[in-house]
């Protein structure tokens, strides 16, 4: 797929028929991303799980996670997935991902800043991620957005895999603000 305009980029909530297309772009992502970052065999063993048919559907018919698809003349080219955070005030960015051939080009953070508006529309004040220690380009991103740094957590996901993340915060108020200045 070529370079997509981010004028040509409309988002839309997904639904119950949209769970294979989310599955397919988080492989697709995944398997091109992370090799260098965790590993295909860690790689396969997260895909099965939080990338599961059943894990996406509870997320959105009964976790009350909000699954955004980015799409640009009817192909998918990203996603986000976000809802309540673990503290009161706080929702929680669970996903954000843009195939390899359209990173750079704005869509994450108009995903972002989508999410924001849910968040301020929610009476969220602050979005909470998680983002691998070794996940440079996400980091990079996400400090250019606005967010710091909270705290290092490793995180025992079984299998004899963990997950060595920041958890990054951002107010929704500066996010919004910088929107409207960019
Ligand atoms: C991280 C990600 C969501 C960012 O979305 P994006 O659309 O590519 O990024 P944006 O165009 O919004 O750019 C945001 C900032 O990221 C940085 N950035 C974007 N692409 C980059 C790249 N290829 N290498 C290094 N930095 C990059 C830039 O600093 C940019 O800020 P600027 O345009 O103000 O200079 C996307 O690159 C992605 O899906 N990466 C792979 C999967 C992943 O790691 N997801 C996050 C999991 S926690």
């Amino acid at each position: 797929m070529n370079q997509k305009n981010l004028h040509d980029v409309v988002l839309r909530r997904a639904g119950e028929g949209d769970v294979g297309a989310v599955i397919e772009l988080a492989r697709r992502i995944w398997t091109v991303h992370y090799p260098s970052i965790i590993g295909l065999t860690q790689i396969e063993y997260m895909l099965a799980r939080m990338y599961a048919p059943a894990a996406i559907l509870e997320d959105i018919t009964r976790r009350g996670v909000c699954y955004e698809l980015a799409e640009a003349g009817g192909d998918a080219v990203g996603f986000s997935a976000f809802g309540s955070g673990p503290a009161p005030g706080e929702m929680k960015l669970h996903k954000l991902y843009i195939l390899p051939e359209n990173q750079g080009a704005g869509l994450g953070r108009k995903l972002l800043l989508n999410a924001a508006d849910w968040g301020a529309a929610n009476a969220f004040q602050t979005i909470i991620l998680a983002v691998n220690k070794k996940n440079q380009q996400a980091f990079t991103a996400y400090c250019r957005y606005g967010f710091s740094i909270r705290e290092e957590v490793v995180v025992d996901i079984g299998g004899g895999f963990v997950m060595d993340d920041y958890i990054m915060t951002c107010p929704i108020s500066s996010l919004l603000l910088t929107s409207s200045i960019v």
